[in-house]
């Protein structure tokens, strides 16, 4: 059952909690946004919490024009084991406060997105509430031209996030990219991985999202990362790292 505990008040927790695009990462993604389509996009984002992160680089950065699908659950998701809090799972971050805060985060998810046309509405946004794994499917094949997958990062739901994505993407030229990929997969982390399917992250002696780094590595042979945000490019249907570089992205 969902409740909604946040103390009102509790800016502390607020601040932390609002904007989770990560100020490395947030540069990284404008850049992708603005360099690899000039022209209107159909986006879709999976994962939108306050709509304060990810949802406004996208939203500011894409072509007046384009299409913006926002999708998320917006209700609690965290695992028995991540909220246990034991030494597995990251020491900062608190799992039952943020399911505290869904109904909060999907009410300012509309305020924010209200607030972005009120000043700038030149796109065409769509807010759908629900479970990525119940809405993906009904979309058609090559939906659309932009996927950004930052939702529930165990593994059965971003391996599900990835499969539509891919069905959903076009295939003439696409961008799937996500969230918390802090490290590129490699045999002693996937296998790592296998065993924590019910976890968000682990410590170790890595610090990483497992599900994100299993799920990835099984349905791309390769992707591009950088500070934790991967993206990897469709065209003619093939899934490629060298068509945009992170040199690409970088440079003025
Ligand atoms: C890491 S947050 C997204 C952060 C956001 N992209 C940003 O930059 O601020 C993950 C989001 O995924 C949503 N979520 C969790 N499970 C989901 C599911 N099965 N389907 C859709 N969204 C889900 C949560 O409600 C939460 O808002």
């Amino acid at each position: 059952m969902e409740s909604n505990t946040a103390a009102p008040g509790d800016n502390r927790v607020k601040a932390l909690n609002q904007n989770l695009a990560q100020t490395r990462r947030a540069a990284l993604m404008s850049a992708l946004a603005r360099k690899a389509f000039r022209d209107r996009v159909k986006a879709l984002e999976i994962g939108v919490w306050y709509g304060a992160g990810s949802t406004s680089i996208w939203l500011e950065n894409f072509m007046p024009g384009s299409d913006v699908v926002l999708l998320d659950a917006w209700r609690p998701y965290a695992s028995a084991a991540d909220v246990s809090g034991d030494q597995f799972g990251s020491a900062n971050w608190d799992y039952a406060k943020m399911d505290s805060l869904t109904s909060e985060a999907f009410l300012s998810a509309f305020l924010n997105v209200r607030k972005f046309e009120n000043e700038q509405d030149d796109k065409n946004v769509s807010l759908i509430r629900g479970k990525s794994s119940a809405l993906l499917p009904m979309f058609k094949d090559g939906s659309f031209d932009f996927i950004y997958i930052d939702a529930d990062h165990k593994y059965d739901s971003v391996k599900s996030d990835i499969v539509n994505a891919k069905r959903l993407i076009n295939k003439d030229f696409g961008i799937i990219c996500g969230d918390d990929l802090e490290r590129l997969p490699t045999a002693e982390l996937v296998n790592l991985a296998r065993e924590y399917k019910d976890r968000d992250y682990i410590k170790g002696d890595f610090g990483y999202h497992p599900g994100v780094c299993l799920a990835v590595s099984e349905e791309f042979v390769s992707v591009n990362m950088s500070d934790g945000f991967w993206w990897v490019v469709c065209r003619n249907g093939e899934f490629l790292v060298d068509d945009i570089t992170l040199e690409y992205l970088q440079a003025d």
